[in-house]
């Protein structure tokens, strides 16, 4: 009781602040406006018993694929009692066709079960792990993967995925900013756009096409000091303007359903959060479809602190919660919440017709079996249309970090050694997250490259070092069922081979970086340093003087300084998926000029962090012009990151023209243009992300430095140059004030367009109301 009451005082402090905000519904509807959808749910419930009703907001997991550390026992009895609505972490025809049949033969009512997967990053075909998709700024080349990964997945009989995960994320500390798009909340924006319409497509009715789970709601990414499931507290202002747009952009696509977060915003744990959840979910933004909690979240709501699984599940129904993950705390007590007036017929009758309602919207009562097809199951999986999709966008998302005398692309000639833990590799090439992707199928580098240069280069290899020796990081990354194929030998002799292997090559390509167990859920580090065993192969690597091209993998921005020093060019390839190998050397060679651009900044060192482009200026802002006292800045290193928002190099160069501007002045709600010519100078044709960013130098509050407002990504042959142009409105110059009104003040406003959020050309322009 005690803490329900507290919820009731806190959503009446947060409905002050609410109050301010542009309400685009006002009520939570039970009708969804389409009236077949609600005639049938409402005709199905006044069948349904209580314990039915409750049944359907239970999601279990059997344990095919297990993605946490509890599974849910005796499921195939609780199937035919009704006491399940779905379960996840299964896949395949064959086990899924079965279960269906459990629920539409042997439960009294045939509702139909939803299936769920943590389809995150493809399917049987992997793409590039999502922080390394979203540096392809190609939202073309994103919703096809997903829609790739929705046709493979509804073949075997998936019709929901836990995707897209659009978490805003500035600290690579935090394992997860693996699985998101990064820092900036306008690039994260289109990127959820994109991928719930490659999900969805024109309709999830489709037999290809499944329900988008949006996760993590909310702020997953804010946690304190990155540790994993930590606290998070933040601004109203600071959420709604930098956090919260890609929730809200998903919303706007149509996605289906919302998985709830396993943290807390500003002391209430975001499972029991009525005003994330209802005001601002569904008041607000106008959300339709449900929500899930994340594994266990309804559970671990004891362990923050709000009460027994009997309060928490009833606090989290009543927050706007509709299905309990794993945890079965509405199954087990909100009979007895209801009994005891702790929860209403009505907020389960709420949750239930939600959860109907995304079966309906599948067509799942239409044909239960819809996508149950063994044919398709065979047919659509990693088909060579599918690789050749995971390929070319492995290679977009590559960034080129470093380039120096143009050693890249190199020649097929002459004697390239391969050294390194992830040169003869198959499943790191994977990435995190991959449940029904099979290594055996991916492409190694080694393979990729032999396949590439032909006969015509010579492939020395050695492995040179294992991931890490340090045992502490041994023992917490590889747990879970995960398993490290580790070399015997003692490193030195390693490292040996991998120097005397170095000395008999023209050019040594190191291939080096996190192993994807390093990166992903529960994968939070401290030091995001390439591990020291590899670092030690690397300085003995880098005195042979032979010249060493690094190709990095990761699941987050790295600490690279020393590597940047030493190294003659820097490939990141983030986890590039199944045609890993095909891809790294299609760039390596130049078939392909990489184009990539990081998503989220690379600091310098660990101190920096959190740290991203869109910071706020201060009242003594650092300037890089040397030594200053009283600045706001650190004295061991500059404020400065070593790569930041948006770079990534090119085989070829760019040169931008000063921005143009269509009016020097403007009024009310007339539109800008701004224009840059942008010419390839170099020898090869490139693609180029040209970037607008916009910044408000004076304004009610204090406002980011920049913003990122708009992109395109173009094509250009050696000598050949284009204009291009963005429009911008007023749209593009609002803001949450501190009355949290989505607003523009008058004033002066600063574009700049670049070729990454640093290197920019800037144009001022005054806009009057
Ligand atoms: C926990 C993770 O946080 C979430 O992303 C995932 O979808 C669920 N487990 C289900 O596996």
């Amino acid at each position: 009781m005690k803490n329900y009451f507290s919820s009731q005082v806190l959503r009446k402090i947060v409905a002050v602040s609410v109050l301010a905000m542009p309400v685009t519904v006002a009520v939570a509807q039970t009708k969804s406006g389409d009236t077949k959808m609600d005639s049938f749910v409402s005709g199905l419930m006044t069948k349904m018993t209580l314990d039915e009703k409750i049944g359907q907001l239970n999601l279990v997991t059997s344990g095919r694929a297990l993605t946490g550390s509890v599974v849910n026992k005796g499921v195939e009895e609780s199937i035919k009692k009704g006491n399940i609505g779905g379960i996840f972490g299964v896949y395949g025809t064959d086990y899924i066709s079965k279960a269906q049949d459990l629920a539409v033969k042997n439960s009294r009512l045939h509702i139909p079960l939803i299936f769920g997967l943590d389809v995150i990053h493809g399917h049987r075909t992997i793409f590039p792990i999502p922080l390394g998709m979203s540096a392809t700024w190609d939202m073309g080349l994103i919703e096809r993967s997903a829609k790739i990964a929705a046709s493979e997945a509804t073949g075997e009989g998936i019709n929901w995925v836990f995707s897209p995960m659009v978490d805003i994320a500035r600290d690579p500390r935090w394992g997860r900013i693996s699985e998101g798009s990064g820092e900036d909340p306008y690039l994260g924006s289109q990127i959820a756009k994109a991928m719930v319409k490659g999900y969805q497509g024109t309709s999830m009715k489709n037999s290809d096409a499944v329900m988008a789970c949006v996760k993590h709601f909310a702020l997953y990414g804010g946690a304190e000091a990155g540790r994993e499931y930590n606290t998070v507290d933040m601004s109203l202002i600071k959420m709604y303007q930098d956090y919260l747009p890609p929730y809200k952009a998903a919303v706007d696509a149509g996605a289906g359903s919302f998985m709830s977060s396993f943290n807390t915003i500003n002391g209430v744990p975001a499972t029991a959060n009525q005003w994330l959840l209802t005001d601002v979910l569904r008041k607000q933004w106008g959300f339709k479809g449900f929500v899930v909690s994340d594994y266990t979240a309804v559970s671990e709501l004891t362990a923050h602190g709000l009460g027994d699984l009997q309060t928490v599940s009833a606090l989290a129904l009543k927050a706007g919660l509709d299905m309990d993950m794993v945890a079965e705390g509405f199954l087990t007590t909100l009979k007895k919440s209801l009994k005891e007036g702790k929860v209403t017929q009505q907020e389960i009758d709420l949750a239930c017709r939600r959860v109907l309602e995304a079966k309906y919207k599948l067509g799942l009562f239409d044909n239960p079996y819809k996508s149950i097809n063994a044919d398709v199951e065979s047919k659509t999986e990693l088909t060579e249309t599918n690789r050749l999709a995971a390929r070319e966008t492995a290679e977009h998302s590559f960034v080129l970090l470093k380039n120096q005398g143009q050693i890249l692309p190199l020649k097929k000639s002459g004697n390239i050694a391969l050294i390194g833990p992830l040169a003869d590799n198959h499943s790191e090439m994977l990435g995190t997250w991959v449940i029904a992707g099979d290594p055996n199928k991916s492409v190694s580098v080694i393979d990729g490259i032999k396949k590439v240069v032909g006969s015509n280069a010579n492939i020395l290899y050695a492995r040179g070092s294992n991931f890490t020796d340090d045992s502490l990081l041994n023992a917490r990354a590889w747990f879970f069922g995960m398993k490290q194929i580790r070399d015997t030998r003692p490193a030195q002799e390693m490292i040996d081979e991998a120097v005397e292997t170095a000395k008999k090559a023209d050019v040594v390509v190191a291939v080096v970086g996190e192993s994807a167990n390093m990166t992903g859920e529960s994968a939070s580090r401290s030091d995001i340093n390439i591990p020291e065993t590899q670092r030690d192969l690397l300085k003995a690597l880098f005195k042979t003087g032979k010249p060493i091209v690094l190709v990095l993998f990761n699941g987050r921005p790295l600490t690279l300084t020393w590597e940047n020093e030493h190294a003659n060019a820097i490939l990141d390839v983030w986890a590039p998926g199944t045609e890993a190998g095909n891809a790294v050397a299609d760039v390596l060679f130049g078939n392909y000029n990489p184009a990539g651009k990081i998503t989220a900044t690379f600091p310098k060192n660990v101190g920096q962090v959190p740290i991203y482009y869109n910071h706020k200026n201060t009242g003594r802002p650092f300037d890089d012009k040397g030594p200053a006292k009283f600045k706001s800045d650190y004295i061991d290193v500059s404020n400065a990151p070593l790569f930041p928002f948006g770079y990534g190099l090119s085989y070829t160069t760019f040169n931008y023209s000063d921005v143009k501007l269509s009016k020097a002045s403007l009024k009310g709600n007339e539109t800008l243009t701004a224009t840059v010519t942008v010419s390839n100078t170099g020898k090869l044709a490139g693609e180029e992300v040209v970037q607008l960013y916009v910044s408000d130098p004076v304004a009610s509050i204090s406002r980011s430095v920049k913003e990122l407002k708009n992109f395109k990504k173009i094509m250009l042959q050696p000598g050949e140059q284009k204009e291009v142009s963005f429009n911008i409105s007023t749209q593009d110059l609002k803001f949450y004030n501190t009355r949290l009104n989505y607003d523009w003040e008058p004033g002066q406003f600063i574009v700049e367009i670049g070729t990454n959020s640093s290197d920019v050309h800037s144009a001022s322009v005054q806009w009057e109301k």
